[in-house]
């Protein structure tokens, strides 16, 4: 049995696109029916298979166009390098700041130090293959890595620094996920329209028993999909129920 035509045609769309660039626009139903001679029921099959798998997205009133890849970051306390290395995509970095400065009053109450005590702020852009994924503001405990603000952020892993050249052992993380707007500065930065939605995660590091670590990363919604691994628990039913708010 042949494969249906949508299938072969939208085989054919694929390898077009993968030759495009990002944000290209790709052939309207019509345009596609009338090159390939096909219907335009079968044209839109093949375009909506491409959008189904990501490649293509869909902007209403615009039409269709090469989608930027969304990239899937486990829920673990692993770096930006590591996270993208992992699934085949090639990390680097954009220098927005560092810098050494004495605590305030909010970040000295999540490191867990004096106010005033010196801290080093990083900020950095992040990307993947090129393409702007997020912009991560960290701030961490110069007295635990003094000279941290020597280094090159836009070629070094701040993880690897860290366990590596200061001896940090990330025993344990906490992770906040909160969804919100871009502010209109990172818009900029990360190449998305103002207002866009954006993904905000939080995460403090420990090492030794110490957070060492508060940094706050910005993904665009867009580009970004997050996913955790989820073990069974042995709960009572009566527990399940309430969990799940089902009532009897
Ligand atoms: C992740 C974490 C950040 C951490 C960063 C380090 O993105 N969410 O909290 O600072 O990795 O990344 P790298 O070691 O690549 O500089």
């Amino acid at each position: 049995m042949t494969a249906p035509k949508y299938r072969e045609l939208a085989e054919m769309l694929r390898q077009q696109v993968s030759q495009a660039p990002i944000g290209a626009p790709a052939p309207s139903e019509r345009q596609l029916a009338e090159e390939t001679g096909v219907s335009r029921m079968t044209a839109r099959r093949a375009i909506d298979e491409l959008v189904k798998e990501g490649l293509l997205t869909r902007e209403v009133g615009r039409g269709t166009f090469v989608a930027r890849p969304t990239i899937s970051v486990p829920l673990q306390l692993t770096s930006f390098t590591d996270d993208m290395r992992a699934r085949g995509h090639v990390p680097s970095s954009r220098l927005l700041e560092l810098a050494d400065r004495p605590a305030d009053a909010r970040v000295a109450g999540v490191l867990g130090v004096e106010q005033g005590t010196p801290v080093t702020v990083l900020a950095r852009v992040r990307m993947a293959d090129g393409v702007p994924m997020a912009i991560e503001r960290s701030s961490l405990r110069a007295d635990r890595f003094p000279g941290l603000a020597r280094y090159d952020f836009e070629n070094e892993s701040l993880y690897r620094v860290l366990s590596e050249d200061y001896g940090a052992r990330f025993e344990a993380g906490e992770q906040v996920i909160r969804a919100g707007i871009v502010r209109d500065e990172d818009a900029e930065i990360l190449e998305i329209p103002s207002g866009a939605p954006v993904l905000e995660l939080v995460r403090v590091s420990v090492s030794r028993g110490e957070v060492v670590e508060w940094t706050t990363s910005t993904y665009p919604a867009s580009r970004f999909e997050l996913s955790a691994r989820i073990a069974p628990v042995t709960v009572r039913g009566s527990e399940l129920r309430s969990a799940l708010r089902v009532r009897d």
